[in-house]
């Protein structure tokens, strides 16, 4: 695993940027595997400046995002396709129909899952897949679990998201108790992957992920087996790995 060391947030932003623009620009068709959650937002946003400025171009590039609560409406504020289309898609010349999200409000999970993870094959699989980090060491919403799922299927969100995800929502009542994700084995088939942390909130789990044992009670620990991962942190969610 590489490790890149960042000053703060915005400079794990841009640093990330930097990556993902460079797939971008090495493989204009390129599958882009997306995140959620407040880490990545940044940079997207230097992705929408770059596209801004003529130095990006996403005509041609394709994109899967990890996950989607279940039973939430695309125009729900919190689903994760509409946060996809705030926080990039409608920024940049992305074609609508070249972006897939799991759809939440496919009652049957099964259909659902073998669905998505038939698309990303068709596609070819993912060439660059954006990773976050859960306080509790869930990557898409693979929650801490006996056994790493290997493919995309519907999940119970643990307490403690439900508690991290409650200040998005009006109330813990309001969060959906279900997600579908791509599979720890989904997520393992990207060519590479990007990951990146921010905020000492996070410093524990980033030493227990990347420098502890490889367990399914830590899901992001399996990235150690992975033959191309590139961690990008701010200095505060390095402040505790062994060095
Ligand atoms: C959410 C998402 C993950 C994300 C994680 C961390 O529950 N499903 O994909 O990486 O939590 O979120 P944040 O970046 O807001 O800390």
């Amino acid at each position: 695993m590489k490790i890149i060391e960042a000053k703060d947030y915005n400079d794990m932003s841009r640093k990330a940027a930097n990556i993902l623009s460079a797939q971008v620009i090495m493989k204009p068709d390129c599958v882009l595997g997306l995140a959620t959650g407040s880490t990545p937002v940044g940079a997207y946003r230097q992705l929408v400046e770059r596209f801004e400025k003529g130095d990006l171009d996403f005509s041609q590039v394709k994109s899967v995002n990890l996950d989607e609560y279940k039973g939430l409406e695309r125009t729900n504020d919190q689903s994760y396709y509409y946060f996809m289309h705030e926080n990039l898609f409608n920024h940049v010349n992305i074609k609508e129909e070249n972006t897939n999200v799991p759809n939440g409000m496919e009652p049957d999970a099964e259909k659902e899952c073998a669905r998505y993870e038939a698309l990303i094959d068709s596609l070819g699989g993912v060439d660059l897949q954006l990773l976050g980090l859960g306080h509790n060491g869930h990557i898409g919403f693979n929650e801490p679990a006996e056994a790493f799922d290997k493919a995309t299927h519907c999940v119970n969100l643990t307490e403690r998201t439900i508690e991290a995800n409650k200040r998005f929502f009006a109330s813990a009542d309001d969060v959906p108790r279900q997600a579908y994700t791509m599979g720890i084995g989904t997520i393992m088939r990207a060519k590479k992957i990007l990951i990146i942390v921010s905020g000492e909130d996070k410093a524990e789990i980033v030493r227990d992920a990347f420098f502890g044992p490889v367990t399914p009670k830590v899901p992001a620990s399996i990235l150690q087996m992975h033959p191309d991962v590139t961690l990008v942190a701010d200095a505060a969610a390095l402040s505790k790995i062994p060095r």
